[in-house]
């Protein structure tokens, strides 16, 4: 079946038609990093407004880079949060409207279990259970997923995404935007002992991850050894790089330290890392030699398919319409849509939100 999958939750717009859940025959990514840069990050309205202008292109770029036409698709999906408000709108709208129009099943796919099925096309299947570290721009999770489409949050975030560390960091540095790669390249230059981070404690004592006092520090850094942000056609300096390489160790320790703890208890039999962060060399490195000592293999996307992209949610919608689910008419974007279908501790309070419907 071929499934036309739609993503605009952020800052990308983007179509890709995916067969059977794993090929991709086309995928169209429309990229708005130049419109927000000079702004240092995604501004909301003038996201909105790009994938307004941009959308009906790229699903037809999509359909006739795949050489199909609508007429042959099977399902759509489309990313219903979290997100933006007005960015997922666009999508969502836009999704609902040709499914309703010419009579093809909907489905609305979480944007990060989008980021889960990110690994489906080039790596074996995955074996269940299995654990995915997801950390991008907005999330850092650390979810256990015992057979497909079932999700329990073991580890998140207390506070900024790890990408969000990144770019703040960089901002900081005056390196620019987005952050990720920027401090990665840099970081190839610098040492990354030459400053130690403490690890940051959770007081009560769950396996989340926390970045922002990290952040803090490396202001405190920069502010006590008086350090001055790089600016326009600068070269960068020795302590800059030092540092850049120091933060971004602290960030792969974290993160590659929680993950190891974890499936060393629950032993997982695939691990999957994916999201923006996941193009990191580092993190990637170091995700691998954990895996290699717990003898679990480790699945990665290749970079284009690691930051944000349509076919990710084709293959994850693609696995919810191959179980009869479908989205009502007035299907809507969700902005704090969560991506948890199994209860922990934590979410026995909050009962209500535990199960997410389309
Ligand atoms: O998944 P993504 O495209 O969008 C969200 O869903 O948020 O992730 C974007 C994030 C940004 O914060 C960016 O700085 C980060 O991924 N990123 C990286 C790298 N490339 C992108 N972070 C660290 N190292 C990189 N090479
Ligand atoms: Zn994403």
């Amino acid at each position: 079946m071929l499934i036309l999958g739609i993503e605009s939750s952020c800052d990308e717009t983007a179509a890709s038609v995916v067969r059977d859940g794993h090929e991709i025959l086309s995928s169209i990514i429309s990229s708005q990093i130049d419109s927000h840069r000079p702004f240092g990050g995604v501004v909301p309205e003038l996201a909105s407004r790009e994938h307004l202008e941009k959308i009906e292109f790229v699903i037809e770029r999509a359909l006739t880079d795949a050489a199909v036409k609508l007429e042959d698709i099977g399902g759509i999906a489309v990313t219903q949060g979290p997100g933006l408000i007005g960015s997922l709108l666009v999508g969502v709208c836009y999704a609902k409207s040709l499914a309703f129009a010419r009579d093809i099943p909907l489905v609305g796919v979480n944007h990060i279990e989008g980021h889960v099925y990110s690994v489906v096309f080039e790596n074996p299947p995955i074996q269940y259970p299995a654990m995915a570290l997801i950390v991008s721009g907005g999330h850092t999770n650390l979810f256990w997923i015992p057979e497909e489409g079932q999700y329990k949050v073991v580890s998140r975030t207390r506070d900024d995404a790890a990408g969000e560390a990144f770019d703040k960091v960089a901002k900081m540095l005056g390196l620019g935007y987005p952050g990720g790669p920027i401090i990665e390249n840099l970081a190839a230059q610098g040492d990354p002992r030459a400053v130690k981070f403490t690890k940051a404690k959770i007081s009560d004592g769950r396996p989340d991850f926390s970045f922002s006092g990290l952040k803090t520090a490396v202001s405190r850094y920069v502010r006590e050894n008086e350090i001055v942000p790089m600016r326009n056609g600068d070269k960068p300096s020795k302590v800059i790089a030092d540092l850049a390489a120091s933060f971004q160790q602290a960030v792969v320790a974290a993160l590659v330290g929680t993950m190891e703890k974890q499936a060393a208890e629950l032993q997982p039999k695939t691990l999957i890392v994916a999201g923006g962060v996941a193009c990191n060399q580092s993190l990637r490195q170091h995700a691998t030699r954990a895996a290699e000592r717990l003898g679990v293999p480790v699945y990665f996307p290749s970079k284009h398919l690691s930051t944000d992209n349509a076919a990710m949610i084709a293959a994850a919608g693609a696995h919810r319409l191959k179980f009869g689910e479908a989205a009502a008419a007035n299907i809507s974007a969700d902005i704090t849509m969560r991506l948890q279908n199994l209860e922990n501790e934590d979410e026995a309070l909050r009962k209500s939100r535990v199960r997410y419907k389309l």
